[in-house]
């Protein structure tokens, strides 16, 4: 793949690169489609990254479709697909991988209730810019902070001048639903319930005033209780720094955020509040 890349950038080829993990969905079709328009060359990877699970179970759960994945690449005009093994990523082993001075950014959030996991985004990232390196890549505002991440990652590796990334629009079921992969393991009473992570989010955008933000926190989180998920966390914060916003000033730019489990599937949605 890398020769082949190599060859492709020597004849002025642009590169655009859309990594994965599997069991697509028409989300993760919109990257390629986004890099299909400003690329000579999309890539795209499948790869379920041990490193990036904090939850064994969620890893052991997590969905596998390779062969339809394939065919839905094919057919959305994917270039290259590069489908690796666990020892051609991490050539010496998943255990004492390098890490990544991430701050603030991994100490909040998705930081702060899965550990770990922003390293092994990290460390998986950083190996396939490096296969690929890619003119440009395609990640999904779907995984906001994760995006905010790897764009981090990005300066530290020196890599920000050579690869532009583009967040790519979050893609929803016609209810709202945020598409996901993990959504295929919800049983269809959850399904439909799953939704109100949208609604609690929707509220806010809606009804948010300036000052306190607590209240409105307060009243999405009991919407989904209500429901029976159980919140890992609903956060108002602004959308450069994910800095949270207790007492809002009715300018600043502001993102909401939430993470919550229904059964045993842990959900992750945000909205810009003011675009
Ligand atoms: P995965 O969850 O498979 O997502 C791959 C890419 O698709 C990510 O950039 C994600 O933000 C984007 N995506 C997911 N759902 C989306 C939706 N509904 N609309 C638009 N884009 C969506 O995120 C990962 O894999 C991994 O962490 C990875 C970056 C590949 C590193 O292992």
């Amino acid at each position: 793949m890398q020769e082949f890349l190599e060859k492709k950038r020597h004849d002025g080829k642009k590169i655009g690169f859309a990594p994965t993990m599997g069991a697509l969905h028409p989300g993760h079709l919109s990257l390629v489609s986004q890099a299909k328009k400003q690329n000579d060359i999309v890539v795209t990877s499948l790869f379920v990254n041990p490193t990036q699970f904090n939850d064994p179970e969620d890893f052991k759960k997590y969905p596998v479709t390779i062969e339809s994945d394939i065919l839905l690449f094919e057919n959305a005009g994917v270039d290259v697909l590069f489908l690796p093994s666990v020892t051609d990523v991490y050539s010496q082993g998943i255990n004492n991988l390098e890490q990544y001075e991430l701050g603030f950014l991994e100490t909040i959030l998705e930081g702060k209730f899965r550990p770990g996991h922003f390293q092994g985004v990290c460390q998986v990232m950083r190996r396939l810019l490096e296969f690929v390196l890619p003119d440009n890549l395609y990640i999904g505002q779907k995984d906001y902070q994760q995006s905010m991440v790897i764009i981090k990652l990005t300066e530290l590796l020196g890599l920000d001048k050579k690869i532009m990334v583009h967040i790519c629009p979050t893609l929803r079921e016609k209810d709202g639903l945020a598409m996901s992969s993990r959504n295929t393991r919800l049983g269809p009473h959850d399904r439909v319930t799953a939704t109100t992570i949208f609604a609690a989010l929707r509220h806010i955008k809606e009804n948010i005033k300036p000052g306190h933000t607590k209240a409105i926190k307060d009243e999405a989180k009991s919407m989904l209780e209500q429901k029976g998920f159980t919140v890992d966390y609903i956060e108002v914060a602004n959308v450069n720094t994910l800095q949270p916003v207790e007492n809002w000033d009715g300018k600043e730019r502001i993102v909401a955020l939430a993470a919550a489990f229904l059964s045993k599937v842990r959900l992750i949605d945000n909205m810009v509040v003011n675009p």
